[in-house]
């Protein structure tokens, strides 16, 4: 017990507390990079500081990597050959490092370690995607959408039947996506709350520097969902379906295209992106429309700019703000020489505010030409597996919620969530219909 506590300080100490002490000195120095990482209140508002980081350049350094909000420049490293996955050969600790590393072990499977497909390049990353690209293409998604607007019905009516006060994030957006997701996969949608649950934790995971106590949430967290589903696997194995899941279990056993860590790895990662991040969206676009009634009227004078709106939701306030990749070799990217083994941190929400790309950028505008060129879903081989079923979802989930009550309004300050790579909230209360003044 006590061997598995120092093992896992040790992780936490290689992954978070000398980051979190480097960075932190920078803070203190007043490098605005260093408070994006982990000045709490650029998680309210990061945008100026993605103004100010791209004043200063295209590629700026900060002594410890190398930052980007150019769009261009954005684009140009994740679709760069040169330039691979954090948890890649290159990115990979060497001496010393190494050595502890080895002696930390590997805790739980994490949504951003290896072998995830978030952290690994080809020819595994390949492999993977392979397996489940069908799933989630654009004729896949399309055959969901009935099913979405009848869950969206069905929540909606709960809502209704328990209103006029609702929390937005608990009782709708949350929900939605997480029983689209379940259902795809073949996992029990009585579980959903507590996915959601270990979700959140598995959430936290993704940015650096975290505290201890929140690193030990999310190996526990993570850890009870990979529990769970190494012993669903034996139910599946035993009773398979036509899921996801059922299919991937099947890879495994069957012809041994997936070794059993990468089965776990895929299956987690799938079902914490179904669950994690459209809430985002769906969150983040019910604050933005109730924000500003003047583009809400445009969406129901005209309803076919949702697709667009959607779009534009995602750019202007991105579920997913941030990405890294390592320079695998010397190179240059759209115009800039790096070098081999420099992390540069991609930021996504702050390449959307790109005013070199978007005119106007802090502007919320539904019909805005051109919204789509974000990149929200990043770019290049490791652009998002659930993109369009995103998309979908956020669609039908916004406009099922406006159609059925149009005066939806605020009814106390939302909250947002304290990630720092996902950005969305984690409650919202609002009133269903508009306040009849006595
Ligand atoms: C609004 C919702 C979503 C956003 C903003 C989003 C964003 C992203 C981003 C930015 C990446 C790439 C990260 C990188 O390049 O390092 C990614 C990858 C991925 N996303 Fe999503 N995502 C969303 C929804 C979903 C959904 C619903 C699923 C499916 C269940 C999903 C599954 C994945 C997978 C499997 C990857 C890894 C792809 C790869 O590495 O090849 N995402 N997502």
């Amino acid at each position: 017990m006590a061997l598995t506590g120092v093992r896992r300080g040790i992780r936490w100490g290689l992954r978070h507390g000398l980051v979190k002490r480097a960075v932190g000195q920078r803070m203190k120095a007043g490098e605005p990079t260093a408070a994006l990482m982990l000045d709490p209140a650029m998680n309210i508002d990061p945008f100026p500081a993605y103004d100010d980081l791209r004043d200063r350049g295209r590629l700026v350094s900060n002594g410890i990597v190398l930052n980007t909000a150019h769009h261009d420049m954005a684009t140009a490293i994740l679709r760069s050959p040169d330039f691979g996955v954090v948890g890649g050969p290159s990115g990979r600790a060497a001496g010393v490092f190494a050595a502890l590393a080895r002696l930390g072990g590997h805790g739980p499977l994490g949504p951003a370690e290896p072998p995830s497909m978030l952290s690994t390049d080809a020819p595994d990353h390949t492999r993977y995607r392979k397996l489940v690209t069908r799933a989630f293409s654009a004729r896949a998604v399309a055959g969901l959408r009935t099913r979405t607007e009848e869950i969206a019905a069905e929540l909606l009516d709960g809502l209704a039947a328990a209103g006029p006060d609702a929390d937005l994030i608990d009782d709708y957006a949350s929900l939605l996506p997480a029983t689209v997701i379940a259902e795809m996969l073949g996992a029990p949608l009585e579980m959903r709350r507590q996915f959601l649950e270990w979700g959140a934790g598995a959430a936290l995971s993704l940015d650096a520097g975290l505290s201890w106590k929140d690193f030990q949430r999310s190996e526990r967290d993570i850890q009870a969902l990979q529990d769970w589903m190494t012993g669903h696997f034996e139910q599946i194995r035993r009773h398979p379906g036509d899921n996801i899941l059922s299919a991937l279990v099947h890879a495994h056993s069957a012809d041994g295209r997936l070794t059993e860590d990468e089965l776990t790895s895929i299956a987690m990662l799938l079902l914490a992106a179904g669950f994690e991040t459209t809430v985002n969206l769906i969150g983040n676009g019910a604050a933005l429309l109730t924000a500003h009634p003047d583009q809400l009227a445009a969406l129901q004078a005209d309803p076919s700019l949702w697709p667009n709106a959607v779009d534009e939701i995602l750019r202007f306030d991105s579920p997913v703000q941030r990405t890294g990749r390592m320079c695998q070799r010397d190179a240059v990217v759209a115009g800039e020489s790096v070098h081999a083994g420099s992390l540069v941190v991609i930021m996504l929400g702050g390449a959307n505010r790109d005013p070199a790309k978007f005119p106007e950028p802090d502007r919320f505008d539904v019909a805005r030409a051109g919204a789509g060129e974000h990149v929200a879903f990043s770019s290049g081989i490791h652009y998002c597996l659930g993109a369009g079923l995103a998309k979908m979802e956020g669609e039908v989930g916004l406009r099922a919620l406006f159609d059925r009550f149009p005066d939806l309004s605020p009814a106390g300050p939302p909250h947002r969530r304290p990630t720092r790579v996902l950005r969305g909230y984690d409650a919202m209360p609002v009133r269903l219909t508009a306040t009849v003044d006595a």
